[in-house]
């Protein structure tokens, strides 16, 4: 049985909301593997619009969603999300969202710790969403999270909270931040184990169980290749792996489990928070993009940077990903521009490069080397087959194809659901 696992090919906000959702809808299982509510998806479902950053979408279709052990898990963040959807109608319950019982949680230290940081960094933040994604990440390599299981053993939870908090207060008084103490941690955490811990569980059990029972399963990555903390533009990245490798290690199951690995890219560029981005555009034409696109984000509601196709960058994120397809997504912004261009490869101080090298001074150094294209002057909105395509856009189409070595598998040509041109069913295998 064919499974898919759903990745952002660029720096995030690619739409993936909008695929993942078709590709919920026909899967049984979708689980989340890794990042935590710093992602932000947009689902439209006839009258209603949802904003999810931590259920994995398929619930929202009625199937069972898995927050696996590779996410990092804000148990408020959880609660608030689960009566703000319940407020729409939608009950989430432990019969449809089962959570791993090893997910590390964030806790408010976690969250104060990335605003103190960041705000000591002055002029060179790295644009966290300030939710204590990476704090809670360096805990649990640090051997030191508290995690879902540990709410029903309340002596354990008591000795790690102890251990948390000399390591946390120490660095909160190098920071000139505000202690944490103890008590009013353990008894907020000792209150909210009875609605936590009945969606918990071993989930790689259940996914073990769906896959010898032939069951599809979606695995839903949050923020993007460029963002991976080993292959991201690091250090502005998040602190997770948002590679399709990751899903098998952040859920619990084999890497032959993962199956297709579809790469979502928008057919130009964008990017939240700081850091290199080589085909960036200052001009009426980035600005264009953004009005057209409505750039702005999901989570900070920030305006996003905007620029060209990076053909480079995407064909590396193809390969460090594991890539199979490419869903590429907003082509229809691109509509009536007289000229687009595409970057091919970096001039790094006189030298080409046709990859985005890892040293900070040689990325910021990158700059792109531009294939121009002729623009289109009719619509691609809403087109459901190639034929509705008008020539050239199928041109710049075909020459991502061959830039970034993948195939475009599903094209996106509106924000509605049935606006996709689909050549390929990822879940065909
Ligand atoms: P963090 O994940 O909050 O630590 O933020 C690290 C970097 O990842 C910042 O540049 C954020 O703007 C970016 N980031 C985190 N989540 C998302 C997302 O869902 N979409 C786009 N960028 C994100």
């Amino acid at each position: 049985m064919a499974n898919v696992a759903v990745i952002g090919a660029q720096w995030g906000d690619e739409g993936k909301g909008k695929v993942v959702d078709w590709l919920a809808s026909r899967a049984e299982i979708v689980v989340r593997f890794q990042g935590g509510h710093n992602a932000g998806h947009t689902l439209v479902v006839g009258d209603q619009t949802y904003k999810l950053s931590l259920l994995p979408s398929g619930v929202v279709r009625g199937k069972l969603g898995i927050i696996g052990n590779g996410v990092v898990l804000d148990p408020e963040a959880l609660l608030s999300e689960i009566a703000k959807v319940g407020a729409q109608g939608l009950k989430v319950t432990p019969e449809n969202l089962r959570i791993a019982e090893n997910v590390p949680l964030i806790l408010p230290l976690h969250p104060a710790l990335d605003q103190a940081r960041e705000a000591a960094r002055g002029g060179d933040k790295i644009g966290t969403t300030g939710r204590g994604i990476g704090p809670a990440y360096e805990d649990k390599v640090g051997r030191r999270s508290i995690r879902l299981c540990d709410l029903a053993e309340p002596e354990t939870l008591s000795a790690k909270l102890d251990e948390l908090l000399l390591h946390h207060n120490a660095l909160f008084r190098g920071l000139g931040a505000p202690q944490f103490q103890k008590q009013p941690l353990l008894d907020r955490l000792l209150e909210l184990a009875p609605l936590l811990l009945p969606f918990s569980e071993a989930v790689w059990e259940r996914l073990d169980a769906a896959r010898a029972s032939g069951k599809r399963v979606l695995f839903e990555g949050a923020q993007a290749v460029m963002l991976d903390v080993d292959h991201g533009t690091y250090p502005y990245v998040t602190s997770s792996n948002t590679v399709a490798g990751n899903a098998a290690a952040g859920a619990g199951v084999g890497p032959d489990t993962i199956g297709m690995v579809l790469g979502i890219a928008k057919a130009y560029s964008t990017r939240v928070g700081s850091g290199p981005f080589p085909s960036e555009l200052h001009d009426d034409v980035g600005k264009g993009l953004g009005d057209r696109g409505f750039e702005y984000g999901t989570v900070t509601g920030r305006r996003r940077r905007c620029g060209w196709f990076d053909a480079c960058m995407v064909r590396q994120a193809v390969k460090v990903g594991g890539i199979n397809g490419i869903a590429l997504t907003k082509l229809d912004v691109l509509d009536g521009m007289a000229e687009l261009k595409i970057n091919t490869g970096y001039r790094i101080n006189g030298e080409l490069v046709k990859r985005l090298p890892a040293a900070m001074k040689a990325q910021a150094a990158a700059e792109p080397v531009y294939e121009v294209l002729e623009g289109w002057s009719g619509s691609t909105r809403g087109a459901r087959s190639y034929a509705d395509l008008p020539a050239q856009a199928v041109k710049y189409v075909r020459r991502i194809e061959e830039l970034v070595e993948a195939p475009v598998v599903l094209l996106s040509t509106s924000p509605e659901r049935d606006d996709t041109i689909t050549l390929r069913d990822p879940f065909a295998g």
